[in-house]
């Protein structure tokens, strides 16, 4: 059994996706693992530490070579496979519905691409899930991010010169970055409010000592759907929710979104007219950018000025955090890998649970129930 770990090719990704500590666990397992050379240059781990755990260091098609398992951070090229072993899995952050070419090509080599994102939501799985690993430290870095653009200080400060007054902090989507990031700006000393569509999140956003924004009165609206995600809401809730956010925003120093519903674009939750109505200087960093957006005017790996509010729209946040981001990306897919270990057959075996959600191509087709739908 011998896994490969390539080193990232997509332009700004620092993470890799293994670390010494996962590569010693694989190799206790009794795996043989391939680092390419310079794959963990970017989140600070140095190809003689991988040598140090017992990875064999080499160039890609060394590291290729015959390979069971190619782990990656996110999906690597098809084409760039040659010489991986027949039928070999392919386990990485995939992003199933914004890479389709890219799936149909892992099917046409005949490999097995298992999609890490689309881990089911449930106990068992929670420690091999990369959404909730990469949004937590998204979360706790959008607020970092928010930080260094507003011109003022997050706490109240009482001093011989005046008092200046905390800022005002807004969350919309309290999801797993939602949380966090509610967290980091009380921590810095933000007064935090925060709203999202499932009624459950109340309890939350209160037990971390922030106020929820909600719209109440709106018939049938629970806002959750499969697995625990959002789903769309009716165009009364969302006429609902746009005049709530209207009247909180212009309040608001800083504001941080990250509201996603799978397989659909990101809601739009901020416009451009309400973002008029924003002081000057406050800033809003749109974490779901890179989904479509939930910020009017956001562009994705950018910071722009409307109406003399910051929009922040930084690519790949978790991955602004390499170092803490490969480590837990690492451990999510050591977690998964090793819960299905056979030691018979020296390798991993999917019970159905689990792996009819993450398999999307299995034969030479494309076998995964959301992507046939
Ligand atoms: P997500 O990243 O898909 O979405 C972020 C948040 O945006 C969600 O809370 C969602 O409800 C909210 N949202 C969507 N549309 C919105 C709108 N129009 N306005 C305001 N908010 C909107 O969600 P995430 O962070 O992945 O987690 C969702 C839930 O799943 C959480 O309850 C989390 O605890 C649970 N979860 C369970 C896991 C497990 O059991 N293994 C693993 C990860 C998360």
């Amino acid at each position: 059994m011998k896994i490969a770990v390539l080193k990232e090719t997509a332009p700004g990704e620092h993470r890799v996706a293994a670390t010494p500590e996962t590569v010693k666990k694989f190799a206790a397992l009794g795996a043989a693992i391939a680092v390419e050379a310079g794959a963990g240059a970017g989140a600070n781990v140095t190809d003689a530490a991988f040598a140090d755990a017992g990875a064999a260091v080499g160039d890609r098609a060394t590291t290729l070579a015959g390979a069971d398992i190619v782990l990656g951070v996110q999906g690597p090229d098809p084409d760039g496979l040659a010489g991986a072993g027949a039928g070999a899995w392919i386990v990485a952050g995939l992003n199933p519905f914004g890479e389709r070419a890219r799936i149909d090509g892992y099917a046409a080599a005949g490999f097995e691409a298992l999609a890490m994102e689309f881990m089911p939501r449930i106990t068992r799985a929670q420690s091999m899930d990369i959404l909730s690993s990469q949004s937590n430290l998204a979360g706790y870095k959008a607020v970092l991010d928010a930080a260094a653009e507003y011109g003022r200080a997050f706490p109240m400060m009482m001093t011989a010169a005046g008092t200046i007054s905390a800022a005002k902090c807004f969350v919309m989507g309290v999801g797993v970055a939602g949380l966090q990031a509610i967290a980091t700006a009380r921590r810095l000393g933000a007064q935090v409010s925060a709203t999202d569509v499932r009624s459950a999140t109340k309890e939350q956003i209160l037990s971390l000592g922030a106020k929820p924004i909600f719209v109440e009165n709106v018939a049938g609206i629970v806002g959750e759907g499969l697995g625990g995600y959002a789903t769309e809401m009716s165009e009364e809730y969302q006429k609902a929710q746009a005049d709530l956010v209207s009247s909180h925003i212009a309040r608001q120093d800083i504001v941080i979104t990250t509201a996603l519903i799978p397989g659909r674009a990101a809601p739009r939750l901020v416009s451009d007219a309400q973002i008029a109505t924003m002081k000057p200087g406050s800033v809003i960093v749109d974490l779901a950018v890179e989904s479509g957006g939930n910020v009017e005017g956001a562009v994705a790996g950018d910071v722009v000025e409307r109406h003399g509010v910051k929009i922040v729209g930084h690519r790949n946040v978790a991955g602004r955090l390499a170092a803490d981001a490969s480590a837990l990306f690492a451990r999510n897919l050591y977690n998964f890998l090793s819960t299905f270990w056979n030691k018979e057959a020296g390798r991993p075996v999917l019970d159905a649970e689990i792996g009819d959600a993450v398999r999307l191509t299995q034969g030479g087709a494309v076998v995964n129930a959301r992507l046939l739908a």
